[in-house]
């Protein structure tokens, strides 16, 4: 299976287009600016709808009932033209981040993702692997699927927009939109990107046309589509902006979508005429529905139960709106002008909020399927582990801001932070405590703590920490916690308990309460880095004798100071996160090469450690 992934994924790479079938249903005449063919009276299904829509769910045509509200929160759902790259799983990551945070806090948490997999993109794809698209997409799929559960990527909802009952959502969205009087028939000539599927206008091109992201030219493409009423949005959508500055996150992303707004929004097509590979229009089945168009409706088809009748009505109670649609910056303008608009004329609730981040780069260009300059994330996963992958992306890239890799600079920070700082540390202190204290805490960390300014510092990071997540600061978050392991490193070196040990009589006994008073920062951080970093957490969490179920129940509100008690035993000392090595290899003919590897991990040489 992974020989045929890796094949699959070269061969895509390089893989030709297909020549595509040519438009040919209607052939009005060419122009750029478009002719209105509104569809008669009798292909409305509903009655015109109130266009009144805001941010808030009390606006919602259907209301959620009683259940406490859940929160949503959404990757997009990837296209299959090619197997995932650290670009797309950066979302999922920090997505599954900011769900476990959710959790913590004791929220029902939906957490959706998925693929989208029809389009012109798609089908080019799949025909250059000599496949058909509906076994492409099958493939493609489950390597994603592959890989969130290598990344420890809890969702519970993964939706493919070739499933039925995505289709079923899809057609009732469009035939709401048509009774809406939003859609109508023109032809259109202009610039399109196959990649970003998507006319571009002339002036935002690059020498040859080419298209800014992709660095690939445009084609030009002229048919017959149905269209999208977008302009008819404009003062609701400025008006929803200015009422909701929080809607497009971070802040300084908002003055962009108003900018595009204010510009003047032009009509988009919803339909290609000259795409197969795609969900039929209704009553017209030579066209199939846009891409786009279609698979932003994934949002509300995955909130959909197994086995549960599709309707608008029924994804809608089990879950809309969504909280938070996490998404990167390239798609911003879809998610922040376009599915807005979508939704008020389908009169629906708008999400609570958009959160565009920045790229993953590579010497300064986004790193993306097709320009080819990727990182293998299951090369990452497979040598580093999940916890340091998660941890190095959401750490060192400012959430929001782009951010280069380099793996010098991985390593570097992996173990400063998760091997030295969190690790070793803890290591250390439970080796001192199996040797003087057989494993078993003196006293209550209250009382350990009593006296020391160390219990505040610790409560006051754990509170940045919690402010922080909240914000989708993920790596201020992580910064936050990563302080209290800095701290109890600093309050070990000052303390010294294993000299204290030696003295006997009152320092051993304050020596003892200083391992509780490291242990139970051990189990806060534990606890505080869990969204991020969950196995790596649930190691230490074991290592301070609690149980998996114990882990597994755990509430933010656990990180109060307190949580352990005299009486308690802790486990063996067995290194948590293990270091990765750097060894310098002498190959082909004396070239120096750098071979990376995770350290052997080691029986814990606790007076070795301790005292070094
Ligand atoms: N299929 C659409 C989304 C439809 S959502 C209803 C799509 N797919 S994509 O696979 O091209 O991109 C998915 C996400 O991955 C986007 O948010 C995009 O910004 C993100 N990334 C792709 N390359 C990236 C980087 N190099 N860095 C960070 N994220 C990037 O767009």
């Amino acid at each position: 299976m992974a020989a045929a992934m890796m094949n699959l994924s070269s061969s895509i790479q390089s893989g030709l287009f297909s020549s595509l079938k040519p438009s040919s249903f209607f052939n009005f005449k060419t122009t750029h600016f478009k002719n209105r063919f509104f569809l008669p009276q009798s292909h409305f299904i509903f009655s015109k709808r109130s266009m009144l829509c805001t941010c808030s769910s009390n606006n919602s045509n259907f209301q959620t009932g009683a259940k406490a509200e859940p929160y949503v929160v959404t990757t997009p759902l990837y296209y299959v033209n090619a197997p995932p790259h650290m670009g797309s799983a950066y979302t999922t990551i920090a997505a599954d981040a900011i769900a476990r945070f959710q959790r913590l806090l004791g929220k029902r948490v939906i957490f959706v993702t998925g693929t989208d997999e029809h389009g012109e993109k798609i089908a080019t794809a799949a025909a250059a692997q000599g496949s058909s698209p509906s076994e492409h997409c099958d493939v493609i799929s489950q390597a994603y699927k592959m890989l969130w559960k290598d990344l420890n990527i809890a969702y519970d909802k993964f939706i493919r927009t070739t499933e039925p009952k995505h289709e079923a959502i899809v057609k009732e969205f469009y035939s709401r939109v048509l009774a809406n009087d939003d859609i109508y028939r023109d032809d259109y000539e202009g610039l399109y990107c196959v990649n970003c599927e998507e006319y571009k206008d002339e002036k935002e091109l690059l020498e040859n046309n080419c298209c800014p992201t992709h660095l690939k030219p445009c084609v030009h493409r002229r048919e017959d589509n149905y269209f999208f009423a977008l302009s008819k949005y404009q003062k609701s959508l400025e008006e929803t902006l200015a009422k909701n500055p929080d809607f497009v996150q971070p802040s300084y992303r908002l003055n962009e979508v108003q900018s595009w707004i204010k510009s003047g929004l032009r009509d988009f097509s919803i339909s290609r005429a000259s795409v197969d590979w795609g969900i039929p229009v209704p009553n017209d089945n030579k066209q199939t529905i846009y891409v786009w168009f279609d698979a932003l409706l994934g949002y509300l088809s995955a909130l959909l139960e197994e086995n549960e009748q599709p309707s608008l009505q029924s994804a809608v109670s089990s879950g809309w709106p969504v909280s938070l649609h996490l998404i990167g910056k390239d798609i911003l303008r879809f998610h922040a002008v376009y599915w807005p608009a979508m939704l008020m004329s389908a009169g629906l609730t708008l999400p609570k909020m958009v959160f565009g981040h920045g790229f993953l780069t590579k010497d300064g260009m986004k790193m993306g399927k097709s320009l080819g300059n990727t990182i293998e994330p299951n090369e990452l996963v497979h040598k580093f582990g999940p916890d340091a992958v998660r941890y190095f992306f959401l750490r060192e890239v400012e959430f929001g801001k782009d951010g280069d890799y380099s793996e010098e600079r991985f390593i570097n920070i992996v173990n400063a932070h998760l091997a030295n700082t969190i690790g070793n540390l803890l290591n250390r202190t439970l080796g001192l405590l199996k040797k003087n204290c057989q494993s078993t805490l003196v006293v209550d960390s209250t009382i350990a703590a009593e006296e020391q300014d160390f219990k505040d510092t610790v409560e006051k990071l754990v509170e940045q920490a919690h402010i922080h997540y909240k914000n989708l600061s993920l790596s201020s978050a992580c910064e936050a916690v990563l302080e209290i392991g800095n701290a109890g490193n600093l309050y070990m070196d000052k303390h010294q308990p294993w000299s204290l040990f030696k003295q006997g009589g009152a320092a051993t006994e304050a020596a003892a309460k200083d391992l509780v008073i490291i242990l139970e920062a051990m189990r806060i951080i534990a606890i505080a880095l869990s969204p991020v970093t969950p196995s790596l957490c649930r190691r230490i969490y074991a290592q301070l004798g609690y149980s998996d179920d114990q882990f597994n129940n755990l509430n933010w509100s656990e990180t109060k100071w307190g949580g352990l008690k005299g009486g308690q035993v802790m486990a063996q000392p067995k290194p948590v996160f293990t270091r990765i090595e750097q060894i310098k290899e002498t190959e082909n003919g004396g070239e120096a090469a750098k071979k990376v590897v995770k350290k052997k991990e080691k029986k814990p040489q606790v007076q070795g450690v301790v005292e070094a």
